[in-house]
């Protein structure tokens, strides 16, 4: 998933002041220019607080925008998602009521008063790493974070972010330390920042994940077609997984390879370490989702991953419910690997797997 973070602060850092009213930061230009990220995302979220505060719409007003994402199949608005701890949350409010896409809460209680408005996923702890697995899980590849400051706060922190887009308009100011700011200490020092005017607004545009689609598709596809050499058996997935290292060697392998419990992952792994490669910053790149629970050996994928120090994994499908219920994505992101999907090759995995279909 392409996670984008978005939001306008005054010149001294505020998101927002303490008045009754909803300060306005954005000018029009950049108004519109927010209009047009919304319109090219899966998902908008903003957190629980904001909800509340700003009681926003979130949805496309432009017109134009509205009629190419229909065009395009994509539905007129995003889907909306919110996070909370409380549930405090009025099915009455805008974020419900308003726009034709999907509504979305993560709680950490059940929310029985929002049946009907929205989707609830409910768990004991939501991090950003959670949010990003469960909406990839529910087919969205793009997500644009809003704010607020605690919201945008855990992206950051979670290195949950390919992109920042920091509006500031240099011509407000807000001076009370104790309103929402911008958390300008999440953003590691050195991100790479371009910045430019538009419309009285100075827009800083911070690259947290360059793009590196191009590379992850071609060797996520040799990992794929790897896969083609499994035998299909009633036991396990057919996996491919290519292994490439920071100086540049890359070490292949499919499930069962050489043994009938190895998995794809292990098997590239093995054959990179026998070839004395150095796994640490490396990124792997597995067919399918890497696995979290193992009967067969004492090791899961995940754990294998971990312990060698990857950086990235790059897979094409999550792991299906067939054996288990796999966490192996969620784990990673939890433990600071860089996870990116790629669900445009999962048809071809799936069909790779018919053999455990039913
Ligand atoms: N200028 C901008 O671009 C911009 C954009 C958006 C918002 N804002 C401003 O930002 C302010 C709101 O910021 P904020 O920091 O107070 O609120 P927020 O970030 O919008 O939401 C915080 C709330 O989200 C929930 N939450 C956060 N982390 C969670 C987690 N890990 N698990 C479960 N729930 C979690 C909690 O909800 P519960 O309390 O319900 O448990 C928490 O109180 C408003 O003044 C708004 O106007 C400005």
């Amino acid at each position: 998933m392409k996670i984008h973070l978005s939001a306008a602060t005054t010149a001294d850092g505020a998101l927002d002041d303490r008045s009754a009213g909803r300060l306005r930061i954005s000018t029009d230009a950049d108004w519109a220019a927010v209009q047009r990220l919304r319109a090219q995302c899966d998902a908008i979220l903003v957190g629980a607080g904001t909800v509340r505060r700003d009681n926003p719409r979130l949805v496309i007003a432009d017109t134009v925008l509205r009629t190419e994402r229909s065009k395009e199949g994509r539905g007129p608005d995003p889907a909306k998602v919110t996070v909370t701890r409380t549930g405090c949350l009025d099915p009455a409010s805008r974020f419900f009521t308003c726009g034709e896409g999907r509504k979305i809460v993560f709680s950490e209680t059940a929310l029985p008063h929002l049946e009907g408005a929205a989707e609830t996923v409910v768990a004991e702890r939501i991090t950003a790493a959670r949010i990003a697995t469960e909406l990839e899980k529910r087919g969205i590849g793009s997500l644009l974070v809003e704010g607020g400051a605690e919201i945008l706060r855990m992206f950051l922190a979670e290195g949950m972010a390919h992109t920042l887009r920091l509006a500031v308009n240099p011509a407000l100011r807000v001076a009370d330390a104790a309103a929402p700011h911008f958390p300008f200490d999440a953003i590691r020092t050195g991100t790479p920042c371009r910045t430019e005017r538009l419309g009285g607004m100075e827009v800083r545009r911070y690259t947290f994940r360059p793009d590196r689609s191009e590379e992850d598709l071609r060797l996520l596809r040799e990992a794929v077609e790897l896969s083609r050499r499994c035998t299909p058996c009633r036991s396990s997935y057919c996996v491919g997984a290519v292994i490439a290292t920071r100086d540049g060697r890359r070490f292949g392998g499919y499930t069962h390879e050489t043994s009938p419990t190895h998995h794809a992952e292990q098997e590239a792994a093995a054959k990179a370490l026998a070839a004395g490669a150095d796994l640490r910053g490396a990124t792997i790149y597995s067919s399918m989702e890497p696995c979290s629970t193992r009967s067969s050996e004492p090791e899961s994928c995940s754990e294998l991953i971990l312990r060698h120090g990857m950086a990235r994994v790059v897979f094409a499908l999550y792991e299906p419910d067939c054996f288990v219920s796999c966490r192996g994505a969620l784990d990673l992101r939890e433990h600071g690997v860089e996870v990116e999907v790629y669900p445009e090759l999962g048809d071809e995995v799936r069909a790779i797997n018919g053999h455990l279909k039913g």
